[in-house]
């Protein structure tokens, strides 16, 4: 664990900039910069930045994360599918932290968490490749204690819990996912893990779990760069940070 990653400490913040590049494709154009949007977030406080590099290439794109891998001064978190290209891209382009996400081409975005249980033995082997090659290896799984013990055998040093689930629920069902996210969280920093936690968080839903002392990191995308549009991106970093920081 590195300093800046104690659970209990101040929550920090990786911001996705995914939706940077899905309007630069909505043209095939050369801007907006997902680059230069990771420096913006970066200076607004942003504690890491997040890019999803998917099978079908619809928003970031191969020779993005060659730029950011050289590019960003805080550090890259790379979420990926656990198959051989992207393995091999992980392995030459060494980003510090590697998020291995299911995926499926027609959704429009990651839907549920990985079946650690179902796949263990191919998690186990890409998760030895990717330490190998220098990355730090996170399992993106649902607030499931058996997903947790799962991701604990198979030798990953993080998990980022699921969020959608609360995210998309409110009243009392928000307050039964939200235990679901408290208990996960405590049981797996108790087995040793790192906790992260995103998907779905926004400017209204974000404070219980920010709020939740065993998370070291929230990543955070759609709804920063939505407000952004209406109050710029460093504006939008800078209020996403104080909400997070408050809750603590
Ligand atoms: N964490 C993971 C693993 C994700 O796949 C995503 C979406 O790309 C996020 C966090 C961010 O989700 P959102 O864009 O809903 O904030």
């Amino acid at each position: 664990m590195t300093a800046t990653q104690r659970p209990h400490g101040p929550i920090l913040l990786g911001v996705n900039i995914d939706h940077v590049a899905t309007v630069r494709q909505a043209r095939r154009a050369a801007f907006p910069d997902p680059l230069t949007a990771a420096h913006v977030a970066e200076q607004a406080g942003a504690d890491s930045i997040t890019l999803h590099l998917r099978e079908d290439r619809r928003h970031i794109q191969d020779a993005d994360v060659e730029r950011f891998a050289r590019g960003v001064s805080t550090h890259i978190n790379l979420e990926m599918a656990a198959i051989p290209e992207m393995i091999a891209i992980a392995r030459r382009l060494r980003p510090s932290d590697v998020c291995l996400v299911p995926e499926r081409r027609q959704e429009v975005t990651t839907e549920g968490g990985l079946d650690v249980i179902g796949a263990r033995d191919r998690l186990t082997d890409a998760i030895a490749e990717l330490r190998e090659g220098g990355c730090r290896v996170s399992l993106f799984i649902d607030p499931d204690r058996y997903q947790i013990e799962a991701a604990h055998a198979v030798g990953a040093p993080v998990i980022e819990l699921h969020t959608g689930a609360y995210a998309e629920v409110t009243g009392e069902a928000q307050g039964v996912e939200l235990k679901r996210l408290v208990t996960a969280a405590r049981y797996a920093n108790k087995l040793g893990l790192i906790v992260n936690a995103g998907h779905g968080l926004d400017y209204h839903n974000v404070q219980p779990v920010a709020a939740i002392a065993e998370i070291v990191e929230l990543n955070i995308g759609f709804s920063i760069i939505a407000r952004a549009l209406f109050s710029g991106l460093h504006q939008a970093v800078v209020d996403m940070k104080q909400l997070m920081r408050a809750a603590r």
